[in-house]
């Protein structure tokens, strides 16, 4: 096989799997986004009602730039600071393949898996930085790195800790890292105390990403 290829491959076989999330009896599990606030009944009644106003056999053209404005009004961000994808996962790997080899990222451990692994899979060399025993933010250590990398992962509320950092503590980090590309991941934000979103038109390297909820 051609060796970059053969070589390629070994590196990407001995990375950690995917592992299917675990059903669990008697407890809420939320760690993979579930949402058990909504009877199941409901959710299909609605996938059922979208099915019927969409001609399947078409893109949704029409239903798009009402999409947006929907978003938009949910969020209160203006819709030209928007970007829809197949789930926040595609977010994230859509990110890391316009980085690879020789390029690096900083995140705080523990925190969502999938970003980890991503990096890994594309090369990027990761900068973990283990968070306090209460938690916390180890803010000088992650400057540190964070000031070397190309790009910064913080989750938040953090995935699977659950906590939130100070919004100061957060912003202050945004701030100092104006030459870097700062992933702000709110997947859990609904559980949080505050969103950065709102801080999307101020700062040129910030991406917020947000998965989709029904209510
Ligand atoms: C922190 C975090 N970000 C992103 C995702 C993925 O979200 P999506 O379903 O939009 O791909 C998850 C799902 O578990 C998550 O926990």
């Amino acid at each position: 096989m051609i060796n970059w290829l053969s070589s390629k491959l070994d590196r990407i076989s001995k990375l950690d799997s995917y592992l299917k999330p675990e059903k669990v009896e008697q407890s809420i599990k939320l760690d993979s986004n579930e949402n058990f606030a909504l009877d199941s009944q409901y959710i299909m009644k609605m996938a059922s009602r979208a099915v019927t106003h969409t001609d399947l056999r078409e893109y949704p053209l029409e239903q798009y730039e009402e999409f947006y404005s929907q978003l938009s009004s949910y969020t209160g961000i203006d819709a030209r600071y928007l970007g829809v994808g197949n789930g926040s996962d595609q977010i994230i790997e859509l990110l890391l393949s316009i980085f690879g080899k020789g390029q690096e990222a900083t995140v705080f451990t523990p925190t969502f898996s999938y970003f980890i692994n991503r990096c890994e899979l594309h090369g990027i060399k990761l900068n973990k930085v283990p968070l306090n025993r209460d938690n916390g933010l180890p803010e000088v250590e992650f400057l540190k790195h964070a000031a070397q990398s190309d790009i910064v992962y913080i989750c938040s509320p953090n995935n699977p800790t659950g906590n939130q950092f100070p919004e100061t503590q957060i912003l202050k980090i945004i701030e100092q890292l104006k030459e870097k590309l700062v992933l702000i991941d709110e997947a859990y934000v609904e559980f949080g105390n505050y969103s950065l979103a709102k801080q999307i038109a101020n700062y040129d390297n910030l991406i917020i990403l947000r998965t989709l909820r029904v209510d």
